[in-house]
């Protein structure tokens, strides 16, 4: 099982099950499906789904399926996401303010900038973005959507780049760890990863295995977290 993402673990893995086994892949996002299918279109050992691995044991239950060989949580945003202008996640060019990765959800990064008060703001951009200038922006978020609302990505980061002084140019693109932030906000990826580990544990056959690729420190906290729980359970039964 593993997020198709640009497919490209679902390749090698559907190669190796060929004959043997069945790769199920989820994805929230539809686009990364159809992307898939038409990469992995040769093979005919795969299940395409698409919802959210948080939601794991529900789906392997309505596959009528009581366990699995082998998990792979990719975690995070695809460079094809990420790439694909009009989806709003690049600081890097400006366009609608999105950052959906499932188009059928209706809570965009617009209604995090322009609804969310001064203090969920600072906090999800300190939290998530660990931005040690969370309090300015999110000031200054607030006094520019007093103007006008946040439309675009292009707003949004000419109000973090006014935020943030310029001695601090070398730490990265100014508004990397405010995109973040929002972007984990929209996609809500931190709350329920622990409890998606322990449910992926609890999912594996005997030797089965859970691999978890994680991309920065607040995904890595709580996978760790998730894996010391189930091990120490397991001791203690
Ligand atoms: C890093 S990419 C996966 C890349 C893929 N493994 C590959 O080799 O090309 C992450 C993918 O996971 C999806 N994703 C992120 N969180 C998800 C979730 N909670 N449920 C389902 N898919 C999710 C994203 O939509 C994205 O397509």
């Amino acid at each position: 099982m593993e997020p198709f993402g640009g497919g490209g673990h679902s390749f090698e893995i559907a190669k190796k099950l060929q004959g043997t086994g069945l790769l199920i892949g989820i994805d929230r996002d539809e686009e990364a499906i159809e992307a898939a299918k038409k990469k992995l279109a040769d093979f005919n050992n795969i299940k395409y789904i698409h919802g959210n691995h948080d939601e794991i044991k529900k789906i392997l239950s309505e596959l009528k399926i009581d366990g699995v060989d082998g998990i792979i949580l990719d975690l995070g945003v695809s460079s094809y996401q990420i790439d694909s202008k009009e989806r709003g996640f690049s600081y890097m060019s400006d366009n609608i303010l999105d950052m959906r990765m499932d188009k059928t959800s209706s809570f965009t990064a617009k209604d995090v900038v322009n609804t969310y008060s001064e203090e969920e703001l600072y906090r999800i951009i300190n939290e998530y973005g660990e931005e040690k200038f969370a309090r300015k922006i999110a000031r200054n978020i607030c006094e520019a959507r007093k103007i006008k609302e946040i439309v675009s990505t292009g707003e949004l980061v000419e109000i973090i780049k006014k935020s943030i002084p310029a001695k601090f140019a070398k730490d990265g693109h100014p508004a990397k760890r405010t995109f973040q932030a929002i972007r984990i906000e929209v996609n809500d990826e931190i709350k329920p990863l622990y409890e998606t580990v322990i449910d992926s544990i609890k999912m594996l056959n005997n030797h089965g295995r859970l691999c978890v690729i994680t991309f920065h420190s607040l995904e890595d906290r709580a996978v760790k977290k998730a894996f010391t729980d189930a091990l120490r359970k397991m001791h203690m039964s």
